[in-house]
């Protein structure tokens, strides 16, 4: 899209290259990130008001190492290089980059040149986040330094002429205290970006481009009851009204009483959903099955089918909306290759090409806090919006070895009041992700007066912003404690509760 004022971001491959694309966008400014060899025409097709170089792994002076592509630091808007990227550019404006000495990681004191533009408005002296092996030994013909620290003597460099700027330390990560304010100095001083980015705006455009990219066409969308898909249904409806044919795909995996809600919860923002109960068809394919690579796959493979039935039946189906997420995209633009398949994530993949048709990905531009305020705006129910994550093959993989029905009954039931108890401690908000697993392993307990031989719940929540890393939820003894009474209490089948103390790493999120 081409919005009124956008920062584009070439990305390096450093570990704050979202962070800094979120903090631009927090000051109401669109931000694209882009491949770090993105040519000068793709980047000026987004009408940039400036340009930012991300940090990165590597260093200038190595053979291979990542460059932006010829003409792309000279489109005429100012560029802000932050750490490989002001590297980068003392390394080609014919300034000196070493390794040798300076390596700082953390916190550190820098005294910063308020005169400059980048500074305005700031004290001297600053608490700023570093982190580099590199660092600029000589500043090149032109520019003057802005900033130092006791390791680092050249910490930030401008010229203003050439409206290049560059920091050694990352105004994208909190612990440097004014890194909005140099930020948005960059933004609006510098670029003269205007903050108009809003939810309001980006409904409006998108509303308007789906309408152009579907013509006369129906758009058949898969709905999870997820934020994401049911955030893509109500802004394609929006756009095009009754050629909008949501499909729940119901594979009995889903936790209880779901199904229901979805339909309800849309039934009243007026979306009629087409429900698929295809529980007797998931539960047979899975019979015997204990393998959970096997499980995902077969999951995957029954859903597509499911879906294609049912998107055959509905007349001038040409499109296929998904609820992809900027995450996603950004992974796979970045130089860091695509990270390792630890688990096999299904969705609707595999879907569009199989199907002839054409993708429509209207949230793809933003974060998923951005699709939770873009849902609040569209009218989402809060219950919606504030939903943890489920996986795809639901309940699936919160049952290890072979899924039964008696099994997905019987953790429908625990995992409702694990999730009960949470909420009622007010804890739900605070929590990234919880939910509860049926260990297939049976242990002795005493009820009454007799001996019982059941399975054992795990419950597991964590806390996470990114969910490729998590950390698991301190959770108050009283709340396990009123989990453990109620669950074992009520939920035949189950006589002992289990608290799981990993983080991600070295265990995953889910428990296959
Ligand atoms: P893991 O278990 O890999 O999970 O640490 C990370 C996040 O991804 C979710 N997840 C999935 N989501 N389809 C999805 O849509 C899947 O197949 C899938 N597997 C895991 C998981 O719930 C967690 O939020």
């Amino acid at each position: 899209m081409s919005a009124p004022s956008a920062i584009a971001i070439l990305d390096f491959g450093g570990q704050y290259t979202q962070l800094i694309a979120r903090r631009i966008r927090e000051a109401r400014v669109f931000s694209v990130v882009l491949r770090p060899d993105a040519p000068a025409e793709e980047i000026r097709r987004w009408n940039p008001a400036g340009l930012i170089l991300s940090g990165g792994p590597q260093s200038v002076y190595e053979r291979g190492a990542p460059a932006p592509s010829a003409g792309a630091g000279d489109l005429g808007v100012p560029v802000l290089g932050l750490c490989y990227g002001m590297q980068w550019m003392a390394h080609v404006a014919g300034g000196a980059v070493g390794g040798a000495e300076g390596r700082e990681f953390g916190r550190a004191t820098a005294n910063v040149d308020a005169t400059s533009a980048l500074f305005a408005g700031l004290e001297d002296e600053q608490t700023v986040w570093m982190s580099h092996g590199d660092s600029v030994l000589a500043p090149p013909p032109g520019f003057r330094v802005i900033a130092s620290t006791p390791s680092t003597p050249i910490a930030g460099l401008e010229s203003p002429e050439r409206r290049w700027y560059g920091i050694q330390f990352h105004p994208e990560v909190r612990h440097t205290v004014h890194g909005t304010q140099i930020l948005e100095n960059f933004l609006f001083r510098i670029c003269g970006a205007k903050p108009e980015w809003t939810m309001a705006a980006f409904r409006e455009s998108k509303v308007e481009a789906i309408r152009r990219q579907a013509g006369e066409g129906a758009v058949i969308c898969a709905l999870s009851g997820g934020v994401d898909s049911s955030v893509t249904a109500l802004l394609l409806r929006e756009a095009l009204g009754d050629r909008v044919h949501p499909i729940l795909v119901d594979h009995g995996l889903m936790r209880a009483h779901e199904r229901q809600q979805v339909v309800e919860a849309f039934a009243r923002l007026g979306i009629e959903v087409d429900a698929v109960d295809a529980r007797e068809l998931f539960l047979s394919r899975l019979a015997g099955v204990t393998d959970p690579e096997e499980k995902r796959r077969i999951i995957g493979r029954t859903f597509i089918e499911v879906f294609e039935n049912e998107a055959k039946r509905i007349p001038d189906a040409r499109y296929l909306a998904q609820g992809t997420l900027y995450p996603d995209v950004i992974e796979s633009v970045s130089i860091k290759g695509p990270s390792a398949v630890i688990k096999t994530h299904h969705n609707v993949g595999g879907l569009p090409e199989r199907l002839g048709f054409e993708l429509i990905e209207p949230v793809r531009e933003l974060f998923k806090d951005e699709v939770r305020l873009l849902g609040a705006e569209l009218g989402l129910p809060r219950e919606f919006l504030a939903r943890h994550p489920f996986p795809g093959p639901g309940l699936a993989v919160r049952i290890p070895g072979e899924v039964t029905r008696e099994r997905i009954e019987i953790l429908q039931r625990a995992d409702e009041i694990v999730l009960d108890e949470i909420r009622k401690a007010g804890l739900y908000d605070a929590i990234a992700q919880a939910f509860a697993v049926l260990l297939p392993v049976r242990s002795v307990g005493v009820m009454g007066d007799g001996r019982t031989h059941d399975f054992v719940l795990a419950v597991r929540a964590v806390q996470t912003t990114d969910f490729m890393t998590a950390d698991w939820f301190r959770m108050p003894h009283e709340v396990l404690d009123a989990i453990s009474r109620r669950v074992v209490g009520s939920v035949r089948g189950i006589n002992r509760v289990v608290y799981d103390v990993t983080s991600k790493p070295p265990a995953t999120i889910e428990w296959e």
